[in-house]
């Protein structure tokens, strides 16, 4: 096993996964590339089957995952919406997203339907969790997937500390059951991505992982580190990310 060094989280790679680093990123651009672009693969590939005539919103679209997607979205040549703070949106318009939504200041879903004349989008990534995905949900038009993610409406603080716990029971409690019935009438899907749970298929990731390198030679995946911290701040790095202050991924260096 390896541990890639980096990201808030430590991320253990099995030895057979571990490819050359592109001549291109630093090394702690390529950091980015095991967890942020493979899951934004399976979401957006593999498990999305996004098309060049279709439409992608991607939440929270400024974050390590958000770019990551971005990147992956406009080389498929799919238009892209994006939620995100309104401080990252002239930057998220140089990276290619082609419709900005402010979620913080009045609510994504009436903007997302106005910009799409009513009708939704193919693909909605989601990292909210709770009743946040069946709000994602209701904005699909017909053939629409959900990709679902992440819970980060439970991350209010410190893991086990009371105000983490209650949040996450809230969150669960907001969750939505899907029907097959209303799936098969209404032509929409929904699915889950858990990359800690795909180890198990190594030899898939692995052809995964070429594509995104392959990206990352021509130039169409750019990983973007907005900044590094040392281990000893790793209490800082987590705050920083807390206060929502990140435009891409955060790197934790020896
Ligand atoms: N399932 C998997 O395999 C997998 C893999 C990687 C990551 N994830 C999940 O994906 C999510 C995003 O990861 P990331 O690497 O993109 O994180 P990140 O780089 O820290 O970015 C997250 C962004 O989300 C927004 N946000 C929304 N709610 C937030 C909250 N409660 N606290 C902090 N930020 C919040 C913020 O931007 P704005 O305010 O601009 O929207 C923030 O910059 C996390 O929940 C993570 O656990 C899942």
């Amino acid at each position: 096993m390896t541990r890639f060094g980096g990201q808030a989280e430590q991320v253990v790679v099995p030895e057979n996964q571990v490819h050359q680093k592109p001549e291109r990123l630093s090394f702690e651009e390529a950091a980015t590339l095991p967890v942020n672009y493979l899951t934004a693969w399976v979401l957006i590939v593999v498990m999305g089957g996004l098309r060049k005539d279709e439409s992608v919103l991607i939440h929270n679209s400024g974050g390590g995952m958000g770019l990551a997607q971005l990147d992956v979205a406009s080389h498929i040549g799919a238009t892209t919406f994006g939620t995100s703070s309104p401080g990252k949106h002239d930057f998220l318009a140089d990276r290619g997203l082609n419709h900005a939504i402010d979620y913080r200041s009045s609510d994504w879903l009436p903007q997302l339907m106005d910009l799409t004349d009513d009708r939704g989008v193919e693909l909605i990534t989601d990292p909210l969790g709770g009743k946040h995905w069946k709000k994602s949900y209701k904005a699909l038009r017909a053939t629409g997937r959900l990709g679902m993610f992440g819970i980060s409406t439970a991350s209010t603080g410190s893991s086990g500390s009371i105000s983490t716990t209650l949040s996450l029971l809230k969150s669960l409690i907001g969750m939505p059951f899907y029907h097959p019935l209303p799936l098969l009438n209404k032509n929409l899907g929904v699915y889950g991505v858990n990359l800690g749970h795909l180890w198990n298929e190594g030899d898939k990731a692995s052809v995964w992982m070429k594509e995104i390198l392959t990206g990352a030679e021509e130039g169409w995946i750019n990983p973007h580190v907005d900044t590094t911290f040392s281990f000893a701040d790793a209490g800082e790095a987590h705050r920083y990310i807390e206060e929502r202050k990140n435009i891409g991924k955060v790197i934790l260096v020896p």
